[in-house]
This record gives C-alpha cells, structure tokens and sequence, in this order.
C-alpha cells in the first residue's frame, strides 16, 4: 500500500509533487475519486428524444448515456458484457438498440441484452440474457439539466453532493427560463499534463491572468482588455463550499460580454434574472468554477470535462453553452467568443496549456518530483459572509484549491464514503479555518 499521509496539507497550501506524477497514486485516484464521485456526462438538451444518446467517461471508464425509447435517462458502462468490445463507438446519436460490432450481441437503449447471434445453436439456449445487459452506472441524477453519473451507490446523493455549490451553479445555468443548451457539438483534445492542474486552475486561478493572458486581454481577446480594469473596484472572492467544489465570485453584475451586443444582451435579462435568482444573485458574478473532480465551467461560455488520461495527460472534451431562450445571433456570438478564447483553438487556452504541460513535466524529474507545489495565498485571511454560502478568500485567493486539494486527500485516504467527512451546509464551521 502506497503512503497517503501528508500528501496534502490545506492549511499551510502546500501539495506534494507526487500526486501529478505518481502512477500509483493514480490508479488509486481511479479508484477513490473517480469511481466514488459524481461526473459530468453530458446536458439534457444533447438527448431530448427517446434514443438519443452521447458518450461520455468516468475517469478512464467509457459510459454511454442514452434516454430510453420510454423516454428516461440511463447510463452504462460502454462495453460489451461477451468480451469488453466497445458496444457504442459513435458521439452522438439515436439509436433504439447498440450491436457490438465484434460478435454482434445487441443490447437495448435501456441497456437490456436483446440479442445473441448463435443463441439456439451455439449456446444451447442456456446463457440467460436478463444477467448479462450492460453494466449500469449506479447513481444517475441531473441538476438543471446538468447530467451527472456516479458508480458508487454508497455517495450521497447528487443534490447533497453538489450541496452549497448550486447556489453558484444556477447563475449560469438557471438565469433563463428553459435553462441553457449546449451548442456546437464537442471539442476534444489532449494535453500532456496532469489533470488536476486543470481542474485546480479553473477553480479561479485569478492570480494568473495578469501574467499568462496578459497579452491576449491587451489585443482584446474576448472582451479581455479591460476586465481587470472593470474588476479594480469590485468587492471580489475566491469561494470554496466544501466537498471540493469551488469557483470565483465578483459582487457586480455581469458584465463579461464579449462585446457590446452581449453586454447588452446580459443586460436586457436582467429583470428575469432577478425574478429568477432574486436580488443578490442577480448582481452576482463568477467567472470560473469546478466541481469537483474535474467538470468546469467558465462565463465565455464554456463547460467541459478534465478526463484522465494516465498521470500525465489529460484528454479535455469542452462544449459552448448558451441561454437557451438568447436570440440566434447572440447564441452565434457567444459561440465564436468561445472558439477564439478558449477551446482547441483558443488564444488564452493556449496560454493554459503550456503552463500545464510544463508544470507536469516539473513533477516528473528525480529532485524536482521531491518538491512541493504552494498553494498558500491568503492563508489565515479565509472569511465569510452571512449572504452567500462557503468560505471566501478576499481577492486573489488560493483558498478554492486548498478547497479542492482538501477534498481530493480526503477521499484518497478513506476505505469508504463513511469515512469522508461532509463540509457541505456547515455554517461556516468544519472547513479546518477559525
Ligand atoms: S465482444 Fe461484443 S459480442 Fe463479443
Ligand atoms: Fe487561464
């Protein structure tokens, strides 16, 4: 058994090298985050008829999620139950049943085996079907239309989970009536880095912009130019709610519009966000956010998963969401902004991924892997206020990593969910601050 003690200390911020580079620790990342966590597997609008599906992981597990012909939605594991072959190898689709493409078992869209070529004459009619349908992911629930997957039945439930975290999520995700849609399909691509840093670094890695994006926000990128201008006055944060999840938050309205047809398109739904969010949200801002482990969401507008691909590569899947009630032309905006800023393509995910590529590299040599990672801004300076839920770091903040590394340790270390301490709904006690 490999030493998991100490690897991370939220107090102090600081995290051991290993856990970027260390193999196995890895795999019992797998083990213990990955298949006892809630993930991300896609959003209600990518499956609205019966048979629709998309595919989707769990860690390095391949999922299918698919909504049934009677119209619910499940998930299962994506191989085939004879020997693993991957039963759905497309994106996206409809389909009323999967045949494996090996020797041809065919399983319904609620995952039942409904076919075997050869039943009669070379199994004797003796393999009994009901026992071999596709493996289900445990737990299945949604939030906002936000579909998440767990295969542990032991977690909580999804709403616990998510817990103090949805206040922030229904920002983006709940300003308009009918919620948002992902537009544009998904982007993949892979990155020679662990995924954490990712992960960690859209908490609200606020300290970076004006060194890594700095020259993207000054030709205007994305509206960039002046948004540490506009935020030179704001009363702003980092927030952790516990369990790892953990965003940015800004005490001004929203005002991130690429340009000014979409400022004045976030402007104009004011009111409904109001009726819908109430007051104080509605002059609410946050421009990063994960949940933990590795869904994350950013307001240019994009979501996207952090999938493991090994201790050092991360293959990203990345989508544009917009209101789904926003006029077609500002929905096309939002899209463009997306593609130039972030995505493949994008000026600052570019910046992004060289910095993440470089930092695994530096966990991987004989003495540099012996160093620990800081992450201890604002030590002592945690707070909170009475109006919003979690503990905040003022400004600049590194307390949404100490959150999410916090987290991370707690389920590497423990036998079962039992043993994993529930920060979620505290009152602002329990989080290991004063
Ligand atoms: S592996 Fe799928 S039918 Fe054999
Ligand atoms: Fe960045």
């Amino acid at each position: 058994m490999i030493d998991v003690q100490g690897l991370v200390d939220p107090k102090t911020g600081l995290v051991s090298r290993r856990v970027y580079s260390d193999r196995a620790l890895y795999e019992l990342e797998l083990e213990r985050v990955f298949a006892r966590t809630w993930c991300f597997l896609g959003h209600e609008s990518q499956i609205p008829n019966p048979g629709d599906f998309v595919s989707a992981y769990i860690g390095e597990d391949p999922v299918l999620l698919v909504r049934d012909s009677r119209g619910k939605i499940n998930a299962f594991l994506n191989t085939c139950r004879h020997r693993g072959m991957r039963v759905c190898r497309a994106d996206a689709g409809n389909a009323a049943a999967f045949t494996c493409t090996y020797h041809g078992w065919t399983y319904g869209n609620d995952g039942k085996l409904v076919g075997v070529p050869g039943y009669k004459e070379y199994y004797y009619e003796e393999l009994d079907m009901e026992q071999w349908g596709l493996v289900p992911v445990a737990q299945v629930d949604s939030y906002k239309g936000l579909i998440f997957g767990c295969f542990d039945p032991e977690a909580p439930s999804l709403d616990e989970y998510l817990g103090d975290f949805k206040f922030y999520l229904d920002i983006h995700f709940d300003r308009r009536d009918g919620g948002i849609e992902l537009i544009g399909g998904v982007h993949k691509w892979i990155m020679t880095c662990n995924w954490k840093f990712a992960s960690d670094n859209f908490t609200g890695d606020g300290y970076h912009l004006q060194v890594s994006h700095i020259s993207a926000m000054k030709v205007g990128m994305g509206g960039g130019g002046n948004q540490l201008g506009r935020l030179a006055g704001t009363e702003r944060y980092g927030v952790e709610t516990g369990n790892g999840h953990a965003c940015t938050l800004n005490f001004q309205r929203d005002r991130l519009g690429a340009n000014s047809e979409i400022q004045d398109y976030i402007e104009s739904i004011y009111d409904e966000k109001v009726d819908r969010l109430g007051d104080l949200r509605a002059n609410l801002s946050t421009g990063a956010g994960t949940v933990f482990p590795n869904f994350s969401l950013l307001g240019t507008p994009t979501i996207r998963v952090w999938q493991p691909r090994g201790p050092d590569k991360t293959e990203v899947w990345a989508w544009c969401f917009v209101d789904k009630a926003a006029p077609a032309e500002i929905k096309e905006m939002q899209r463009l902004n997306y593609l130039r800023t972030f995505g493949m393509s994008g000026t600052f995910e570019q910046d992004d991924g060289e910095n993440w590529n470089m930092c695994t590299w530096s966990t991987q040599g004989h003495i540099s892997a012996k160093q620990v990672m800081h992450y201890g801004m604002g030590t002592g300076k945690e707070t909170y206020r009475e109006d919003v839920p979690g503990w905040l770091g003022p400004k600049v903040n590194e307390i949404q990593q100490r959150g999410f590394y916090r987290r991370w340790s707690e389920l590497i270390v423990a036998d079962s969910w039992a043993e994993v301490p529930n920060h979620n709904g505290n009152g602002h006690n329990g989080n290991g601050y004063h």
